[in-house]
């Protein structure tokens, strides 16, 4: 049982993450603060960001739902449009705004799901899959618990 856990929690590739991933409860702030490493971005940067941002939770939400139904070409669909070629929809601008190790775990983030599509087109496994998305996941709360975007025009009238 415990090793099965600990199978687990590596597939997971909560090992691994624990290391990097900067756990909001694990130091004591004050309620409210927000101390996460500012990415200082202009209002239409942020909406860029912030746009896709929310096609990953779409896309997210398409896969759970193909898995659902073991429906597996769709899951595939749904993996693939997160894949690198949303990448290109970054403006190089903004691109070189953001830190490299942002920038790392972005295109991580993008690589993974191209290999999610590529596996559940090959291998139409929904627990694999999952295990996949599940591990893909940890990736978005690493870098949601260690950045947040500010626009400073906005925050001067604070
Ligand atoms: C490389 C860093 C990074 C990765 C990876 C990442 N995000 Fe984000 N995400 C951000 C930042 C930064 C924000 C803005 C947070 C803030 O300012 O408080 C954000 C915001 C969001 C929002 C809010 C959108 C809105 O309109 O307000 C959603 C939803 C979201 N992310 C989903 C995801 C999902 C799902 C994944 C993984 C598939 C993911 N993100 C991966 C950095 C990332």
């Amino acid at each position: 049982m415990k090793y099965q856990a600990i199978a687990l929690a590596a597939l997971l590739g909560l090992y691994q993450n624990a290391a990097t991933a900067q756990d909001p409860h694990a130091h004591h702030q004050a309620p409210g603060h927000d101390d996460r490493v500012v990415l200082s971005l202009t209002p239409g940067e942020r909406a860029v960001i912030l746009e896709e941002m929310r096609m990953f939770l779409h896309g997210v939400q398409k896969m759970t739902g193909a898995m659902g139904k073991q429906d597996m070409p769709a899951v595939a669909g749904a993996a693939r449009d997160m894949g690198q070629k949303m990448v290109h929809e970054v403006p190089p601008a903004l691109r070189e705004k953001l830190p490299m190790a942002f920038r790392q775990l972005g295109f991580s983030v993008h690589r993974d799901f191209d290999q999610i599509a590529l596996d559940a087109d090959s291998m139409k496994d929904v627990s694999f899959s999952l295990n996949q998305l599940s591990a893909v996941l940890q990736k978005c709360v690493s870098c949601h618990a260690t950045y947040q975007i500010q626009v400073p025009a906005l925050n001067a009238r604070h």
